[in-house]
C-alpha cells in the first residue's frame, strides 16, 4: 500500500461550490522584488487549477518570510500577480489574513475563483497555532486542503491546526512529495551520501547529529563548514563561522565516528577579501586562510573529492549549496558537483534527491534540476523528513 493512501487527497473531495482553504507555500526566493526561482510557485499550480476547475472557490493561506507582527516588506500581495500570470487567470489579494477585509473577499468569490490572504504569520497566534485563530481562519472556509509539504514541519494554525477543524485533504503537490519521497528513501541502497551545506551550523544542529545515524557518508559544505574546520582547530580568517558552537561541531564529529560515518569536509577554498561577484579570489588551503580572508567556496580538490565520493555511492541527499552560488565565480564548486550527481543518476548508478530552496535555485542555475531522480520544494521539512520525523502538517492529514 502507497504512504498516500493513508492520507484523504482531492481524490476524496467533493469541492464544487465550496470554500476551500487551500495552504500553499509561496515562500519563494526574492531579490529586489523580482521572484529568482518560481518552483514552489508551478508545485502548486495543479492543485489550485484541479480545485478551481471543479468550481470550488480558491483561498490561498501562505506565508512569507519570518515577519515579527505585520511587516509590509513581507505582504503576499505582490506574489498574488505571480501566481495570476502562471495559472493564466487572476488572483485576488486581500490585505487581511482574518476578520471582516477576509470575510468581504471571500464573500465576492464565485466558484472557480482564486484569492489570496495577507502573510499569515503576520498575526503571531499563526505560529502558536492558536485556538481562536485557528477558528478564525476555519470561519473563511468549508474545506480545508494542504499542498504545503515544505511547510509541514511546522505546527501552525494554517499548517495543523486547520487539519482538525475542518475536512481536510492532502493537495496534489503533497501527496506527490510523500509518495516520491517514500519511494525513493524508504530504503535507500548505500551507500548513502548526505551533501549538507548552507550557512549555519545552528540551524541544522540537531539534523546533522541525527543524520551521521542514518548515512554513510556525510559531506559538510558552505559556511557551516567553516565552524567545523574552525573546531578542528584551523583559522577561518574573516570566513562565515560560528566560533562558539566548536564544541558541538567536535560532538557531531565523535558521534560520527561512532556510528561508522565518514565525514567529508573542505580541504581547499576559493577566499576573497570582498564578499561580491567576481571578487577577486585565490584557491587557498583550508591551513592557509589569511585573517582578512573569506572561503566563499569550496576549492577545486575539495569539489574533486566529492565528486569522488559520489562515484562510491548508491544514494545522494542533497541540502545545501557549497558556497556563495549565486555570486560567480563562487558558485564553481556547487555547479561541479551537481553535473556531477545528474551524470550519475543519468548513467544509473545513482538515485539523487535534492530539497530546499536555495539547492533547488542552485540545481536550476547549474541547469541539472532535471536529471535529478527528484527534486523535493521543501527544505526544513525535507530534512526533518529524512532524520524520521514525524512532520505535523502530514500527520494531521492522515484517515
Ligand atoms: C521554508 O522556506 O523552508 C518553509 O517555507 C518554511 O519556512 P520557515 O523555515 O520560516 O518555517
Ligand atoms: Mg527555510
Amino acid at each position: 500500500m502507497s504512504e498516500a493512501s493513508a492520507f484523504r487527497t482531492l481524490d476524496d473531495a467533493d469541492v464544487a461550490n465550496k470554500r476551500v482553504l487551500v495552504r500553499v507555500d509561496l515562500n519563494v526566493p526574492v531579490d529586489n522584488g523580482k521572484v529568482t526561482d518560481d518552483t514552489r510557485i508551478q508545485a502548486v499550480l495543479p492543485t489550485i487549477r484541479e480545485i478551481s476547475e471543479k468550481g470550488g472557490k480558491v483561498i490561498l493561506l501562505a506565508h512569507f518570510g519570518r515577519p515579527k507582527g505585520e511587516d509590509p516588506t513581507l505582504s503576499l500581495a505582490p506574489i498574488a500577480g505571480e501566481v495570476a500570470s502562471r495559472l493564466g487567470k487572476p488572483v485576488a489579494f486581500a490585505p487581511a489574513t482574518i476578520g471582516p477585509v477576509a470575510e468581504a473577499a471571500v464573500a465576492k468569490l464565485q466558484p472557480g475563483d482564486v484569492l489570496l490572504l495577507e502573510n499569515t504569520r503576520f498575526d503571531k497566534r499563526e505560529e502558536k497555532n492558536d485556538s481562536d485563530f485557528v477558528a478564525a481562519l476555519a470561519g473563511l472556509g468549508d474545506l480545508y486542503v494542504n499542498d504545503a509539504f515544505a511547510t509541514a514541519h511546522r505546527a501552525h494554525a494554517s499548517t495543523e491546526g486547520l487539519a482538525h477543524k475542518l475536512p481536510a485533504y492532502a493537495g496534489r503537490c503533497m501527496q506527490e512529495e510523500i509518495e516520491a519521497l517514500a519511494k525513493a528513501l524508504e530504503k535507500p541502497e548505500r551507500p548513502v551520501l548526505a551533501v549538507v551545506g548552507g550557512a549555519k551550523v545552528s540551524s541544522k544542529l540537531e539534523l546533522l547529529g541525527n543524520l551521521v545515524a542514518k548515512v554513510d557518508i556525510l559531506v559538510i559544505g558552505g559556511g557551516m563548514a567553516n565552524t567545523f574546520l574552525a573546531a578542528q582547530g584551523k583559522d577561518v580568517g574573516k570566513s562565515l563561522c560560528e566560533h562558539d558552537l566548536a564544541g558541538t561541531a567536535r560532538e557531531i564529529l565523535e558521534k560520527a565516528k561512532a556510528a561508522g560515518c565518514e565525514v567529508v569536509l573542505p580541504v581547499d577554498a576559493l577566499a576573497a577579501t570582498e564578499f561580491k561577484a567576481n571578487a577577486p579570489h585565490r584557491v587557498a588551503s583550508v591551513d592557509d586562510i589569511k585573517a582578512d580572508e573569506m572561503m566563499l567556496d569550496a576549492g577545486p580538490a575539495s569539489a574533486a573529492n566529492v565528486v569522488a565520493k559520489l562515484k562510491t555511492a548508491r544514494t545522494v541527499v542533497w541540502n545545501g549549496p557549497f558556497g556563495a552560488f549565486e555570486l560567480p565565480p563562487f558558485d564553481t564548486a556547487t555547479v561541479a558537483v551537481a553535473k556531477a550527481a545528474a551524470e550519475l543518476t543519468d548513467a544509473g548508478k545513482l538515485l539523487s534527491v535534492a530539497g530546499g530552496g536555495d539547492t533547488v535555485a542552485a540545481l536550476n542555475h547549474a541547469g541539472v534540476a532535471d536529471h535529478f531522480t527528484y527534486v523535493s520544494t521543501a527544505g526544513g521539512a525535507f530534512l526533518e523528513w529524512l532524520e524520521g520525523k514525524a512532520l505535523p502538517g502530514v500527520e494531521a492529514l492522515r484517515r
